[in-house]
């Protein structure tokens, strides 16, 4: 099948190539094309499965009532032209796994990855979900040697979510009345921070016990293994595909959002050198720019702690790199 999105006038609409077609991968595609936000481009190396979801997504396009395309391939050069590189590619935990128990295996992927994409969308922005995120995403960085403000990863929309979802089940009330706010790296070292996390504004301490939120956080903290324990063959992929989505809209769309993304810290909370999640305006150059929060010196603590265990993976990551 020819590539559709290979036409003259293809490049008029925005574009994503999401690479790895699993799960994740294509949970997001269908999500991109279905809220009408870009063509998607699907690339995986196993022959047949991009082509098989792309076919299935666009057999669908009169009952979802949009027109994106959605072309399947093994090749990279099918992704030229790309707006935003998403990169799901990688293995996913198995029960009782760690994320950082992937590194050595996702590492040598993801760095083969921003390489070859880079050559064919030189002026993409990256969006990195193979884990372990934070540790992958300064990989993708270090290897397309782009500005540091085109990479970014998602984890803390996924784990904010999450802890918003547990505060409204625990309060009985509209999920969409609470937000949350989770920083840090993506793992156990994770930093939910209550004073944060409200309900229409009103702080979650001034409704819930502290044990009660303790609770909320530790479950939070164990989100992912929680639904790799229920499901045995993999992990969580729904929320995980929505949050990227919002973050591909924030950026395709322009949308100066306010949101939890691992970024490149050069000095913010203290640390150089280091993709960890912090609050981001995110807008059409990536991320626009970095909110530096007053910690308290307990959360700043754990903040740090969470960073020396990202630093400490990073450095394992660069070997197999
Ligand atoms: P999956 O196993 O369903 O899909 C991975 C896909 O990557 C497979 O189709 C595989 O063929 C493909 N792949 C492997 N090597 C490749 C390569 N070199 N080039 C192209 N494709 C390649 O896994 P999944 O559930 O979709 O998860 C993907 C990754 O995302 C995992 O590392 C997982 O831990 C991570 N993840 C991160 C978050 C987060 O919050 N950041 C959330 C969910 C999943
Ligand atoms: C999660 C893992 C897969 O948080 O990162 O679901």
């Amino acid at each position: 099948m020819n590539n559709p999105l290979s036409g003259s006038n293809a490049y008029l609409s925005p574009r994503v190539s999401v690479i790895g077609a699993g799960n994740v991968g294509k949970t997001l595609t269908q999500r991109i094309v279905e809220k009408n936000l870009a063509d998607v481009v699907l690339l995986d190396i196993l022959e047949g499965l991009p082509q098989g979801i792309a076919l299935d997504l666009i057999e669908a396009r009169g009952l979802e009532q949009h027109d994106r395309t959605v072309f399947g391939t093994n090749n990279y050069a099918e992704t030229a032209n790309s707006d935003i590189v998403v990169i799901t590619a990688g293995l996913a935990r198995k029960p009782g796994m760690s994320r950082d128990d992937l590194v050595h295996i996702n590492a040598k992927i993801v760095t083969e990855i921003a390489k070859k994409t880079l050559i064919y969308s030189p002026n993409a922005l990256y969006l990195v979900i193979t884990n372990p995120l934070d540790v992958m995403t300064y990989l993708v960085w270090k290897a397309t040697g782009i500005s540091p403000q085109r990479v970014m990863g998602m984890a803390g929309v996924l784990d904010s979510s999450r802890l918003q979802t547990f505060i409204a089940l625990e309060l009985d009330i509209c999920t969409t009345d609470v937000t949350a706010m989770v920083l840090g790296g993506h793992g156990d070292l994770m930093l939910p921070l209550p004073r944060y996390c409200t309900v229409r504004g009103i702080p979650i301490t001034e409704l819930m016990e502290e044990g009660t939120i303790a609770r909320l956080i530790e479950r939070t903290r164990n989100g992912g293994a929680e639904i790799v324990k229920l499901l045995q063959t993999g992990g969580a992929y729904y929320a995980p595909a929505s949050s990227a989505c919002l973050m591909v809209e924030a950026l395709l769309n322009n949308q100066s959002r306010l949101l939890p993304t691992a970024a490149y810290l050069r000095g913010e909370y203290g640390l150089e050198d280091i993709y960890l999640g912090v609050p981001c305006r995110l807008d059409r150059q990536g991320v626009g720019n970095i909110l530096e929060l007053e910690l308290t010196t307990a959360e700043q603590e754990a903040f740090h702690a969470s960073a020396s265990a990202v630093r400490k993976s990073i450095d394992v990551a660069l070997n197999y790199a």
